[in-house]
């Protein structure tokens, strides 16, 4: 196999990966591992001769043709196809922080705003046009209404990014590059940062894309569609194909973005299981990008709803959980025998009259083998088209439609115990839980001729809103257990945005619908909105640290239920964004690189990765952890066994932001276990000047009872009269 070349490499990679069809019996063994070496201190020529003597080192003559992506600009190392045996050796040498094997991670509006009481008409800087917000996804479609450039200036002076391949940049998608490091594209991937998946258009419209006014999705939910900034600047770094998106072209995209000069960087990717700092590229790339003022904000995952499920767990790396909105979307199934259950789906077609309704348990395809306990969920290929056809169709499960659309039935009740879970499918569908499923079957068996129709959706309030949705991950975090994530919720289910008219808008196939904009969900549709109001902030407060605007966001956020999300700050994080309040969140908790620094000291790190990570040779952890011995987090979490005494203090510093003489007081909302006492040190801050900063100390001290909740929530709130500043204080059971 040659290997392809392509465009996104940089030049002087481009010379020495000259496609080649020599191979040796090794050649079978390799894997991509990425190199991964702190700090970058080199020139781009020194850190090539680096890179290749090590690699030749360990390979020998042929370690050019084995060298992949270089990572020189932001940070330091690269990507090769090693033997395990040459991973290990290089994993050995000098200024090697960690080698590891690339793995894959995966793909995680209109009325969301609105429910944040965030209007079209909210007061805006003038220099939001100067904001630019990297979009790490699949691409992007530029000729979407949401991303003209009318009324655009040039791009910021500062901006050094490029346009990549098969599209023209315009004044507002200011940059676009693409990274596929293995040069190995599916035959439907366009070699370019062109979106043929619609994810990454997706996203890139709900942070920044134009107001577009009378959008809708097949006629559903018409409304305007914006981004939460509208007048911001665009970059795209495609870094998501077919396959996933490879540890090593998710660097490439940090190691470019950060040296192009973006703002905020959004990412609604994720891994599917927590891992540790230096094998994982996210904590990686967000780390350097923090170094370079840049805040990563991040989708907390789609693993939901057990614990520990989140992905997204590095403290400078702000996570989103996903949360509905107000404004919901309900699919009524009317039965033959007159009762209407409201269930759930995005479903544009209007059905007249009456249809038979079977349950897919009676109709197996038993020439091909099935019987009921299968067909029952429908599963794929498994019902009788003669017993189906016409008809629609109760299934045990959720599916894409694909079966039942197969099997030609008119549509389908799917039953789902969560019904947040909300798609789009090819045929009519309504998702219903498990109390309507058994209302269904009850009825079906009560007479010989059941029949049923399914509704077109229609809009209707949902007063519980907002709730985390069960697909969010969830904490505790599984590394780093003192850090409390997710950190905040944002609108993440059924999220108008728009789309490329290429990109399918349902999985199935033979389903052509093309459409402008789309309703989907995840946690990836709930990072752009954080990310939307970073942006936000950043217009209005230019120099804040990415800290500080993470501080804001968090501090500000708008307290949520326990009631149906009972795994509370483990499901939602601080709570749900609240955009105007974030402008002016009057108190911040700052870190800055050294205190994630001592607090990697902390979790277990030695003083030579701490080198890597900073390019000195004199940083040394026990210097760094008497300097700090906590983490200035916005957020408080106390893992603990039942019965055990509970006696922690955390230090924090808060810095003013908001008026430049004021005095806050401490509340602490008390917490439902009786056992527990919390108390603040002093209680009272007074502030003379902005950017005073003033510490304090809390301390937890009680017993959780073996009959108390697992989880016992608390929040701290600092408040002048005009701000109040709350951090959420969780004591739990592993
Ligand atoms: C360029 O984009 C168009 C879609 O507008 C696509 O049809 C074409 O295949 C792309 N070309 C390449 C080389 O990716
Ligand atoms: C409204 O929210 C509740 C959760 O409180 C959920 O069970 C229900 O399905 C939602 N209704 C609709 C129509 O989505
Ligand atoms: C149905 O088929 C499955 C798989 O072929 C088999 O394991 C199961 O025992 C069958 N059930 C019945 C009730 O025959
Ligand atoms: C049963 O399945 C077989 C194999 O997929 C298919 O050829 C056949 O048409 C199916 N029969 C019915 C009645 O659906
Ligand atoms: C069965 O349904 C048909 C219409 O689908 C109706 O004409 C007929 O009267 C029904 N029979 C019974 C026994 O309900
Ligand atoms: C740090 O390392 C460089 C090269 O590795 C060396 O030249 C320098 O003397 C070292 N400085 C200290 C303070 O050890
Ligand atoms: C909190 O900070 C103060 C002053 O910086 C320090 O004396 C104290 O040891 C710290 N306490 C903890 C628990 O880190």
């Amino acid at each position: 196999m040659a290997i392809q070349l392509s465009v996104i490499l940089n030049l002087c990679f481009l010379l020495l990966l000259l496609p080649t069809t020599i191979h040796t019996e090794s050649d079978h063994n390799r894997k991509v591992f990425v190199v991964y070496m702190g700090h970058n201190t080199l020139d781009d020529a020194a850190s090539f001769s680096l890179h290749l003597s090590m690699l030749q080192q360990v390979i020998g003559r042929d370690a050019r043709k084995h060298m992949l992506q270089r990572y020189t600009k932001s940070f330091h190392g690269f990507s090769a196809r090693l033997t395990e045996e040459e991973a290990k050796k290089l994993s050995g040498m000098e200024g090697v922080v960690s080698v590891f094997p690339s793995k894959l991670s995966q793909l995680e509006t209109t009325s969301s705003w609105d429910f944040l009481g965030f209007p079209l008409t909210v007061k805006r800087s003038t220099t939001e046009s100067d904001i630019i917000i990297g979009v790490f996804d699949s691409g992007i479609w530029p000729e979407s209404a949401s991303f003209t450039d009318l009324g655009y200036g040039p791009p910021p002076a500062k901006w050094k990014g490029i346009c990549q391949g098969n599209f023209t940049c315009n004044n507002k998608i200011i940059g676009a590059r693409y990274f596929k490091a293995d040069g190995i594209f599916d035959s439907t991937e366009l070699q370019s940062p062109r979106d043929s998946d619609g994810h990454g258009t997706h996203t890139a419209s709900t942070a920044a894309g134009n107001v577009v006014t009378n959008a809708n999705h097949l006629g559903l939910n018409t409304g305007t569609a914006r981004g939460g900034v509208p007048r911001a600047r665009i970059a795209v770094y495609k870094m998501c194909w077919i396959q996933g998106c490879s540890d090593e072209d998710i660097l490439s995209a940090f190691d470019a973005a950060i040296a192009d000069g973006v703002d905020i960087i959004t990412v609604s990717v994720g891994l599917r299981v927590a891992e540790e700092h230096f094998i994982n590229p996210f904590a990686i790339g967000s780390f350097h990008a923090m170094k370079n003022g840049i805040l990563t904000v991040q989708s907390g995952n789609n693993q939901g709803p057990m614990p520990q499920t989140t992905g997204s767990i590095a403290p400078w790396i702000l996570s989103v959980a996903a949360g509905t909105k107000d404004i919901d979307l309900m699919t009524p199934v009317r039965l033959g025998n007159g009762v209407v259950l409201d269930g759930v789906s995005i479903n544009p077609f209007t059905l007249d009259g009456m249809y038979p309704l079977i349950y897919a348990g009676d109709v197996p395809n038993i020439t091909a083998g099935f019987n009921s306990s299968i067909s029952r969920f429908c599963s794929r290929n498994s019902l009788d088209k003669n017993l189906v056809k016409g008809k629609i169709i109760l299934c045990d499960g959720i599916s894409n439609g694909e079966t039942e659309m197969l099997a030609g039935a008119v549509g389908s009740i799917m039953t789902d115990p969560y019904s947040d879970t909300v798609m789009s499918y090819p045929l009519p569908v309504s998702v219903v839980n498990l109390e309507q499923a058994a209302t269904i079957s009850r009825y079906i068996q009560s007479t010989r001729n059941a029949t049923a129709l399914i509704l077109k959706s229609e809009v209707v309030k949902n007063a519980s809103a907002p709730y985390v949705a069960s697909f969010s991950g969830r904490g505790p975090n599984a590394i780093h257990q003192n850090i409390l994530k997710p950190d905040l919720t944002a609108p993440g289910v059924r999220i108008l945005a728009a789309w490329p008219p290429v990109a399918p808008i349902t999985e199935v196939e033979g389903d052509r619908r093309a459409v402008p904009f789309n309703m989907i969900s995840g946690t990836s549709m709930a990072c752009p909105h954080v990310s939307g109001i970073a942006a936000y902030i950043k217009t209005f407060n230019p120099t804040w640290s990415p800290s500080a605007i993470k501080s804001a966001l968090m501090t500000t956020a708008s307290a949520m239920s326990d009631k149906i999300n009972t795994d509370a700050e483990f499901a939602y994080g601080a709570g749900n964004l609240n955009p105007l309040a974030a402008i002016k969140p009057g108190l911040v908790y700052e870190a800055v690189e050294v205190d994630y620094l001592s607090f990697l000291c902390l979790e277990g790190y030695t003083s030579q990765h701490i080198r890597s990570l900073t390019g000195d040779n004199s940083s040394s952890c026990s210097q760094l952890m008497e300097q700090t011995k906590d983490l200035n987090y916005p957020t408080f979490v106390i893992p603990t066994l039942r019965n055990r005494l509970i006696d922690s203090s955390f230090n924090r510093t808060v810095t003013n932001v908001g008026s430049a003489k004021s005095t806050y007081r401490a509340f602490i909302t008390r917490p439902l276990a009786s056992g527990l006492r919390i108390q603040v040190e002093p209680n009272v801050l007074r502030f003379e000047r902005l950017g005073q900063k003033l510490s304090f100390k809390v301390s937890v001290q009680g017993i959780i009872r073996r009959l108390d909740d697992p989880i016992v929530s608390s929040a701290l709130t600092w408040d002048d009269g005009v701000h109040q500043v709350r951090s959420p204080i969780v004591v739990h059971v592993p």
